[in-house]
């Protein structure tokens, strides 16, 4: 990989930006994917790195989050917080992080990876289904089995469905994986 920092320096940067319970969640959602990586068969250094970026920016105050990633609709706009994937991603890139497939699992862990990016998914199931969630422990074991989209199916589905029954209209990226999930579309 063309990254020009080591994983150690990584972790220790994102540990200085976040609380120490928001570091124990990255580590866990860090162990996870790369045991869905090995059980899925993809690439286990991408991931782990994904992992670990994931959500560097998520302490950041909704002010110093618009200023690094200013909203682009009504969702963000409404909902700063998730903005938190977008300036996880600057965050990586600024560190020489330039792997396009990481940075895209960094940002998409928030609303969503088109169902084609592995690394992607393997990043969204093991954050929404670490164990110290004490939930989504089908999801968690699907993926472990090696039904990774099936996995991330899930996680999506639960996830637009309890925004719908919150009356919380969902991001556009997440209906359009939610979409390309249900026709069965993971081609791009
Ligand atoms: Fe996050």
């Amino acid at each position: 990989m063309s990254n020009t920092v080591s994983t150690a320096e990584l972790l220790q940067q994102v540990q200085q930006r976040v609380s120490p319970n928001r570091f124990a969640h990255i580590l866990r959602v860090a162990d996870l994917a790369l045991e869905i990586a090995r059980a899925n068969g993809l690439d286990e250094e991408k991931t782990y790195l994904a992992a670990i970026l994931h959500d560097a920016a998520r302490d950041m105050s909704p002010e110093e989050l618009i200023e690094q990633a200013p909203p682009e609709n009504e969702v963000e706009r409404s909902h700063p917080l998730a903005l938190h994937g977008r300036v996880s991603r600057r965050l990586a890139e600024g560190w020489g992080v330039h792997d396009p497939e990481v940075l895209e699992a960094i940002e998409g862990h928030v609303y969503g990876v088109n169902p084609a990016h592995q690394i992607g998914m393997a990043v969204y199931v093991a954050d929404s289904s670490e164990p110290g969630r004490g939930v989504n422990e089908d999801i968690r074991e699907l993926a472990l089995k090696g039904a990774l989209l099936e996995a991330y199916q899930r996680a999506v589905v639960s996830k637009v469905t309890y925004l719908q029954g919150k009356g919380i209209t969902p991001h556009p990226r997440t209906v359009e994986a939610y979409r390309r999930l249900k026709n069965g579309t993971g081609s791009h």
